[in-house]
């Protein structure tokens, strides 16, 4: 499938067998960033061509200008194909990088996590962390995306979790196959879901390519509680905003919505798919609950709270951060 997000920047999204079998379709002209996680890959690769990343650990300013370096004395040109295999921390990693090499280079990503597949391979945002997570970052979608599913078999049962919630979350907002999907329990993990929820994604971002109308901020369901989350606990991404969605639901009856999906069905909806949270744990410790003062979508103390009405259709409430805090101390 083709992703359009500008005049400029078109996305081809296509699943390979395996990963060999993509190495050797590829031209002369490549180099590789990879997660350090899968170095046994780069038997596959060229000698000298593989810069290896740590993930979240080295997505930063450092490891880009050594990243850059690298690329120099490869004495690679904007015509040359930066190719990066690993999750969203890699992949962020090299597209920022990508973006800035001589204003940008060549660039295809190969998601090797479920929650990269289908979220952070998509859109065009790349970004390291400087100072706080993700500081740093352009737009700059990659001309390939290539999803080899194979690589998902190694993930652990959390991280397949994480993408599963991210799946759920862009299924429910947008209904249609991918909603029925989810409510028969169907494979999620399935070529078909995966790009049911790629194009759920590219619905919402080509509406609002560079993040400037609000209409992406849909996708921010679950996200106010569930980074507050997963800073304080250290979850992985998906699970705490898929606790975040949960809690978001119960806060929007609290806080007066007339037509809310019920949090309890959304509960049962993400465990039949084996994305298990604490809840209760978040419902009476109160400690994560500062953290939401760093929302992203905050103006000032107002901050945009998404919840879902019915599948299909999410709502907006906006109201003070401290306000928010005192619906919470309602949460049991
Ligand atoms: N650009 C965007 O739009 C966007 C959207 C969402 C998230 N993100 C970013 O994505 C990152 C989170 O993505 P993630 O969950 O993929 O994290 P990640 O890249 O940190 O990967 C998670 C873990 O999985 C390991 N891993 C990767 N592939 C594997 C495989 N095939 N088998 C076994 N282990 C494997 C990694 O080494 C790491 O330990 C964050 O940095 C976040 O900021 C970006």
């Amino acid at each position: 499938m083709e992703l359009t997000f500008s005049v400029t920047h078109t996305t081809k999204v296509s699943f390979a067998e395996s990963f060999s079998g993509f190495v050797s379709s590829l031209g002369q002209d490549c180099c590789f960033v990879i997660d350090r996680s899968l170095e046994s890959l780069a038997e596959l690769l060229p000698d000298g061509r593989v810069f290896y990343i740590d993930g979240e650990k080295e997505k930063d300013l450092n490891h880009v200008e050594s990243c850059l370096e690298w690329l120099i004395d490869l004495n690679t040109g904007r015509k040359t194909m930066l190719v990066a295999v690993g999750g969203g921390a890699t992949t962020d990693f090299a597209a920022f990088t990508a973006s800035v090499y001589k204003r940008g280079m060549r660039l295809v990503l190969v998601p090797t996590t479920l929650l990269s597949a289908v979220d952070s391979a998509i859109g065009g945002k790349t970004a390291v962390n400087f100072v706080a997570k993700n500081t740093v970052g352009t737009f700059y979608p990659a001309e390939e995306v290539v999803i080899v599913r194979d690589f998902f078999k190694t993930l652990s049962e959390q991280q397949i979790a994480s993408g599963k919630a991210e799946i759920i979350k862009l299924a429910l907002i947008k209904g249609g196959r991918l909603a029925e999907m989810v409510f028969n329990a169907e494979d999620l993990l399935s070529e078909e879901a995966i790009e049911l929820a790629i194009l759920g994604k590219y619905d919402v971002v080509s509406a609002d390519f560079t993040d400037t109308l609000e209409k992406r901020i849909v996708l921010n369901w679950g996200h106010t509680f569930g980074h507050a989350i997963e800073l304080y606990y250290a979850l992985s991404h998906g699970l705490a905003v898929a606790a975040g969605m949960v809690l978001s639901q119960e806060w929007a009856e609290i806080a007066g919505a007339k037509e809310v999906f019920p949090a309890k069905e959304l509960e049962k909806l993400l465990q039949k798919h084996g994305v298990k949270n604490d809840l209760q744990k978040y419902k009476t410790e109160e400690k994560w609950r500062k953290f939401i003062m760093l929302d992203k979508k905050r103006n000032l103390d107002t901050i945009s709270m998404v919840y879902l009405k019915k599948t299909g259709v999410p709502g907006i409430i906006y109201r003070n951060s401290n306000d928010i805090l005192r619906d919470l101390e309602e949460l049991r």
